[in-house]
């Protein structure tokens, strides 16, 4: 078991040391480790369980911080990191040789994020060096929203959860950089493209997959829970798995079902607030994961504002492997 606290000094005494711990951000968990440090950035992929071609987000407290990390700062990431810092946006930039080849798999850029958390924030704010954090899940399962969350399954394996309550946004960060002059989208997440836009104007959403060589974690299957779990009409999946005696839990954004008890169903926001959808949806998929159903039946968000992002994880969530 992971000591659970707000103990900042604690926590850092750890990283210093080169252990890991579980950071609260306002997207997810994360699990951090001192990027410059290869051999805690090694045990960060071995806690997870997660292939080393899967590279990691460094986060820092602040805009100029970055600049020790990174070679260049396009001005069009530039902007959108003046806006958006601290916040659900990581950008990926060209890297200094600082930045261990074990951090970005290799590649030229490295993923990076300012995130928006008081502890986190503080903490950050007093190390010397950037932490890696990748969401504190084992590899391919949902990501964590709450320390109990990282607990559960990775409490075992760390010495240290940084409690910061629940995540204010519920989604991974957006990734964003540029391919040649364009502003590419490689992860649809907690920063909505309509906000992106209208800094930067038109984006080009890159449509992920395991054979995507610049963002090779991006695999189909991903923030899966472990029953089947299907997406589609909600009515007529239901008289389906009604009429073949299977039991089912039911995921919909608003609506309710008379004919399926309290505990089996969850509505995301009653009042179809995709940004309440978004903050609850994975801790609901963990929720839902862990009755004792066959599967799991869930809906697609209307495709505005955060329900793209949402989409994308529950698309993921029903891919077969
Ligand atoms: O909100 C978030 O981004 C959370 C919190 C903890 O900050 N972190 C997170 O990390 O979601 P992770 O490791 O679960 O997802 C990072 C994704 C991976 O799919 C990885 O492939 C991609 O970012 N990525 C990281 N570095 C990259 C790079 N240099 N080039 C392309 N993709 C990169
Ligand atoms: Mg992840």
């Amino acid at each position: 078991m992971a000591e659970i606290g707000q103990d900042i000094i604690q926590a850092k005494k750890f990283l210093e040391s080169g252990k890991l711990v579980a950071i609260p951000t306002e997207t997810v968990y994360g699990l951090g480790g001192n990027a410059l440090n290869p051999s805690a950035v090694a045990s960060i992929f071995e806690t997870k369980n997660r292939p080393s071609f899967d590279p990691l987000i460094i986060h820092t407290s602040s805009l100029e911080r970055v600049n020790d990390f990174v070679a260049s700062f396009p001005d069009p990431l530039r902007k959108l990191a003046e806006a958006f810092w601290p916040g659900p946006l990581t950008l990926l930039l060209p890297r200094k040789k600082i930045i261990p080849d074990l951090v970005t798999s290799g590649l030229d850029r490295v993923a990076v994020r300012v995130p928006k958390h008081p502890l986190t924030s503080e903490l950050l704010a007093s190390l010397d060096f950037p932490l890696a954090a990748p969401s504190a899940n084992p590899f391919g399962y949902i990501s964590p929203t709450t320390a109990m969350h990282v607990e559960s399954q990775l409490g075992g394996k760390i010495p240290y959860i940084l409690d910061g309550g629940n995540c204010q946004v519920g989604l991974e960060s957006t990734i964003v950089g540029m391919e040649e002059e364009k502003i590419v989208i490689y992860r649809l997440g907690g920063l909505e493209i309509s906000k992106i836009e209208k800094i930067v104007g038109p984006v080009h959403i890159r449509d992920h997959s395991s054979s995507n060589p610049q963002a090779p974690g991006l695999l189909e299957s991903h923030y899966a829970p472990r029953k089947p779990f299907v997406l589609g009409d909600l009515d007529s999946l239901v008289e389906k798995y009604s009429r073949e005696n299977k039991r089912f839990a039911v995921m919909s954004l608003s609506r309710s079902f008379d004919q399926i008890g309290e505990g089996l169903q969850i509505q995301l926001s009653e009042l179809g607030d995709l940004n309440q959808a978004a903050q609850k949806l994975f801790a609901s998929m963990r929720f839902l994961d862990e009755q004792e159903v066959d599967v799991i039946l869930a809906e697609k968000m209307p495709a505005i504002g955060l329900g793209n992002a949402i989409n994308d994880r529950l698309k993921r969530a029903a891919a077969e492997v």
